[in-house]
């Protein structure tokens, strides 16, 4: 069982995550329950940012929000001194709420909405990474009426996909994403961008792919965009100032995975940059990357009470728990695959197989195919390993389930950061028309 950052098991037979017994956590604040080990958020920032300090000082970690955004972990990152890639007025909302600095946030999103792009320019954010053409003509006419300037990152698409262990070279044109560097379609784009009048054009953005384990697909990456720079610069004298090489490193899921540590990202990273601009004779541009998962994904835990269980002898034993594709829809989604552990017996042999079932009204709601458990009884505590990322910020209320809390749990304490939904706030924004305000509920026979 790959036990994380600070989790340990107590004298109890209990898993602890920052210092606190996981058991007394899900007495105090419910269950389901996201707890946050903070000090490994926190070590993961700082082996981002060290390794960038030793290996490419002109370097940004940016870290996604997408994969969990709250007020708390907003200023955590911030104290931590990292920037901030948003993608909607929601996150940049929240990022505001929490007193973000302003011009470390880079604003992303294939469909800015007018409203949005005001927002980020009246708050003065860092920069925008800029789609389409659509979004280039309408950013830089309403800098025009704010009378402002934005920098900008034109985001592109290298014609490389990645995934854990693979990655394959496209040349594909077929994305929603970004300007695609074939077909001199980005060229075109750096042209119209340079030729917008209160448009700041600082460099390129891509991103390639989630769970990445293999290097090679951000050299190959590297060098595809350098190539480009080199052409660029003798066709429009234009040289990028930063490149932004996205997100994507992957964790440790499960026993199966075998991830790349961010130092040796980092490093690798630096050398095939130098490596590059120096054959294309370009300066040093400033690398920005975009961690999500690989910050905030091995930090998170998700306690659930056991409920029913069912053997079905010869076939399958379920145990059901009280959350499921509402607050973990990865599953469902990705058929991803997690560890989980049951966290009031923790010490005790594993003696049986089981399959981890969630609670909403649909087959596909598992959450774990054949996990090896003690004996399990109704009431136990699971812990489902390695749920900080795309989990609370890709939650649902499906089935009218309310969103679960979520926890920090640091040096033996553990705050509340999310508080958990109440039925009152499920019908908040219920309304009901007029004509069905004064209607009397009449019994089956009236009908
Ligand atoms: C543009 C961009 N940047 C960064 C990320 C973060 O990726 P990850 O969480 O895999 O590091 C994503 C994820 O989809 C993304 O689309």
């Amino acid at each position: 069982m790959g036990l994380r950052g600070t989790m340990g098991i107590n004298e109890r037979g209990h898993l602890e995550i920052g210092g606190c017994d996981v058991v007394d956590l899900a007495a105090r604040f419910g269950t389901p329950l996201y707890v946050f080990d903070e000090e490994l958020i926190r070590e993961q920032c700082r082996t981002y940012q060290g390794a960038f300090a030793r290996h490419y000082p002109k370097g940004r970690t940016i870290y996604a929000g997408k994969a969990f955004l709250t007020i708390a972990m907003c200023r955590l990152i911030a104290e931590e001194g990292l920037y901030l890639d948003v993608v909607s007025g929601g996150e940049l909302y929240t990022a505001l709420a929490a007193g973000f600095p302003k011009e470390r946030i880079y604003f992303h999103g294939n469909n800015k909405s007018r409203e949005e792009l005001v927002m980020a320019l009246q708050a003065g954010i860092g920069c925008i990474v800029v789609d389409n053409c659509f979004e280039l003509a309408v950013l830089d006419r309403l800098c025009e009426q704010l009378s402002c300037q934005v920098d900008i990152l034109l985001r592109v698409t290298p014609g490389v996909e990645a995934h854990t262990h693979t990655y394959i070279q496209t040349g594909q044109l077929d994305s929603k994403f970004g300007f695609p560097l074939a077909q001199g379609i980005a060229r075109e784009a750096v042209r119209k961008a340079l030729e917008a009048r209160n448009l700041n054009l600082r460099g390129l953005h891509c991103h390639i792919g989630s769970q990445i384990f293999d290097l090679e697909s951000f050299g190959v990456t590297v060098a595809i965009l350098f190539h480009f720079l080199d052409e660029i610069r003798d066709e429009l004298g234009w040289t990028a100032e930063e490149l932004n090489l996205g997100g994507g490193l992957g964790i440790k899921y499960n026993r199966d995975d075998s991830p790349v540590s961010p130092e040796e990202y980092i490093a690798y990273l630096a050398r095939v940059v130098r490596e590059n601009a120096g054959r294309s004779r370009l300066d040093l541009p400033l690398i920005g990357v975009e961690p999500g998962r690989s910050i905030v994904g091995e930090a998170g835990t998700t306690l659930y009470r056991v409920g029913a269980i069912k053997d079905l002898p010869g076939i399958r034993k379920y145990i059901t728990v009280d959350g499921g594709m509402g607050d973990n829809p990865r599953v469902a989604l990705y058929q991803a695959a997690y560890e989980a552990m049951v966290a009031n017996k923790a010490n005790r042999n594993k003696t049986q197989l089981v399959s981890v079932a969630g609670k909403c009204c649909e087959s596909g709601d598992m959450l774990i195919w054949d996990l090896e458990t003690p004996h399990v009884v109704p009431g136990d505590l699971l812990a489902v390993l390695c749920t900080g990322a795309y989990t609370y910020s890709m939650a649902s209320n499906y089935n009218r389930l309310p969103r679960p809390a979520a926890v920090f749990a640091y040096r033996g304490s553990a705050d509340l950061v999310v508080r958990r939904e109440t039925y009152e706030m499920l019908i908040a924004n219920d309304v009901l028309p007029p004509r069905l305000q004064g209607l009397e509920v009449r019994s089956v026979e009236q009908a």
